[in-house]
């Protein structure tokens, strides 16, 4: 059942490739996109409201960063634990949606219930069509990552990643931001994404060599910018999760406002980082953090190693992915990062302390 595999979490992080692949298969037959969301019109909204939990409320950021900059649509995203009891203002023009791979997460529900008859379209993106979540929405759009056993959240996070993308392209065509031609280039890069993770999977003894020394570390700070800042933040669930050791995800650009105050030899610093159009922004960053005698962990592209320089402590190199789509492509290092470490320390991978797969009570 973990076809060879010695747990289930390095099972579904292998698998990733596959199983987006059908995603994408399902939702872009032939040349064109059959669109994920059939009724759907993204003129009808002003605004939308995306709630979740967890790493599916990560996957919620970083799909903030595509819609708002793809399709010019202001996007807030909150926890359902927050946000259900802070009677937010829905106003009408609204579209919410809620991504649980469950489907049956107890404040991401109540969360959906708080906006229905409020909310103009009630949405939602699950990996469990028949769950409560699924049943109570407008719409559900399924993201098809097949069961998902291991409670820390790995190919589901990828597959939610890829619907929001899709519909975030649809958004943009139906606001008119997007030409046909845009769009079919847009999706091209989409379908590169599983073969460029079977690239990275590669690196994966490369990971477990540098994980063993990270699993020694108290503290680990992970940074990225844009819409890798979400996935810093991702890394670090991981890592807290299934190997208990400590870290963070934050914005490089925060770094100076206070967690460098953390940074010396001890730290390990795990920078996420493809060469975009941030990168001069980043490798500043990084030599402050070299500066105080931290250890720089660089994951990144050929590019952004040449860009980057000597001073780093590790560099692990991706392909080289489009900077909007990087997220997806670097979940695969941050996820096997975790998994390394959690094995380096001798953790119950699978079945990590004090957590549950699925969180039914609030
Ligand atoms: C992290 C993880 C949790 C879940 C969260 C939401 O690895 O698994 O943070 O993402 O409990 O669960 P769902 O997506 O089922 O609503």
């Amino acid at each position: 059942e973990k076809g060879g595999h010695r747990h289930f979490m390095a099972k579904e992080i292998a698998e990733q490739p596959i199983v987006l692949g059908d995603a994408l298969s399902h939702y872009l037959r032939g040349e064109g996109m059959e669109m994920p969301a059939p009724g759907l019109d993204f003129t009808e909204f002003d605004r939308m409201v995306m709630v979740a939990c967890g790493t599916a409320n990560y996957a919620c950021v970083v799909a903030k960063y595509w819609f708002e900059s793809l399709a010019g649509i202001s996007v807030e995203v909150d926890i359902a634990s927050e946000f259900r009891y802070r009677e937010p203002p829905i106003p009408p023009r609204t579209l919410a949606l809620f991504v649980s791979q469950s489907g049956e997460t107890a404040d991401t529900l109540a969360a959906l219930r708080y906006c229905e008859g409020k909310a103009a379209r009630v949405v939602s993106v699950v990996n469990v069509s028949e769950s409560s979540i699924a049943r109570e929405s407008d719409l559900v759009l399924p993201i098809r990552a097949g069961a998902e056993i291991g409670v820390a959240s790995t190919k589901a996070f990828t597959c939610q990643l890829t619907v929001l993308f899709l519909l975030a392209l649809m958004a943009a065509h139906d606001r008119g931001r997007l030409d046909a031609e845009e769009l079919e280039a847009r999706i091209a890069a989409l379908r590169q994404i599983p073969g460029l993770m079977n690239i990275a999977m590669a690196s994966s003894d490369e990971i477990a060599a540098v994980a063993k020394s990270v699993s020694e570390a108290r503290d680990v700070l992970f940074l990225g910018r844009g819409a890798m800042f979400p996935l810093a933040m991702e890394g670090a669930l991981k890592l807290k999760e299934i190997s208990y050791i400590h870290a963070e995800g934050y914005a490089s650009g925060e770094l100076k406002h206070g967690p460098i105050a953390l940074v010396d030899k001890t730290v390990p610093v795990i920078v996420m980082a493809p060469s975009d159009h941030l990168f001069d922004k980043t490798v500043s960053n990084m030599q402050e953090v070299m500066a105080r005698g931290g250890k720089v962990l660089l994951i990144t592209d050929v590019k952004g190693a040449r860009a980057a320089g000597d001073g780093c402590w590790k560099t692990i190199l991706m392909p080289e992915v489009d900077p909007l789509l990087a997220p997806i492509l670097y979940a695969l290092p941050a996820q096997l990062l975790a998994y390394h470490a959690a094995i380096a320390k001798g953790t119950d991978v699978d079945q990590p302390r004090n957590l549950a797969k699925s969180v039914t009570v609030e």
